[in-house]
């Protein structure tokens, strides 16, 4: 099952007066319970791919399919649902609320949703156990190690049961090491519980745990 379709995708930008060509036609098909690495270098392309599919931005030209849905001609409230009941996402910087415990973190997406109190102590609770940080639920963000930190933003991510998770960078602001084992962390996720999970990186150590790469070149996909 094709879980994103994105044919012929375009985005321009305008900076100033200056046209950027930041994608220029890209097509991709992202399958049930991939795990795919787009990578290249920086100015690519990378992060406009990842925030056009998260429904996030909306491209130039081209179409973007959801799970066999046409993002083009969706309400803004109608892509806001669809980002809510199918994307998670992880971001370089984490994301995470300084003042808010792990857990209160965690449960955000689902206060949101307005999920009932005891569904959204299990819910977070299962989710900070599939990152191993059961134990850190109290911690408030600065109590924790950037690799914790992450992780709590994977739990974030997660809890919504969201089909697809979008990482952007995830490891750019981890030590090698530290990054390999929350890349651990997104693959076993995958194994077990089907997540897609689509990120962008640099580092050819942790591209090497992808099921598939896709190089970007100046806004296109290096065939
Ligand atoms: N909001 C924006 N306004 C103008 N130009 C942008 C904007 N976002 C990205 N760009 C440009 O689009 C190109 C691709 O950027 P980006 O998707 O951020 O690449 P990457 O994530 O691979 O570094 C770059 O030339 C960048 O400067
Ligand atoms: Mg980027």
């Amino acid at each position: 099952m094709d879980v994103v379709e994105v044919k012929e995708l375009t985005k321009e930008y305008y900076l100033g007066k200056t046209l950027i060509h930041a994608l220029k036609g890209v097509d991709l098909t992202i399958r049930d319970r991939d795990f795919l690495a787009i990578a290249g270098p920086s100015g690519s392309g990378k992060t406009t791919l990842l925030n056009l599919i998260g429904c996030i931005d909306l491209p130039t030209a081209g179409s973007i399919k959801i799970d066999n849905i046409d993002v083009h001609g969706l309400s803004s409230d109608q892509l806001a649902e669809l980002r809510a009941a199918k994307i998670g996402f992880i971001f370089q910087t984490f994301n995470l609320i300084p003042v808010l415990s792990a857990f209160e973190n965690v449960e955000y997406p689902l206060l949101q949703r307005k999920t009932k109190k005891d569904e959204r102590k299990k819910g977070v609770m299962n989710a900070l156990k599939s990152v191993g940080l059961e134990t850190f639920a109290k911690h408030k963000p600065d109590e924790l190690s950037g690799g914790q930190r992450q992780r709590v933003a994977i739990a974030r991510a997660l809890v919504s049961e969201p089909k697809i998770i979008l990482a952007d960078e995830p490891t750019a602001n981890l030590d090698h090491q530290t990054g390999a084992a929350v890349l651990e962390v997104m693959k076993r996720i995958n194994e077990e519980q089907g997540t897609v999970f689509i990120f962008s990186t640099h580092d050819p150590k942790v591209m090497e745990l992808a099921n598939r790469i896709v190089q970007l070149m100046d806004g296109k996909i290096v065939p």
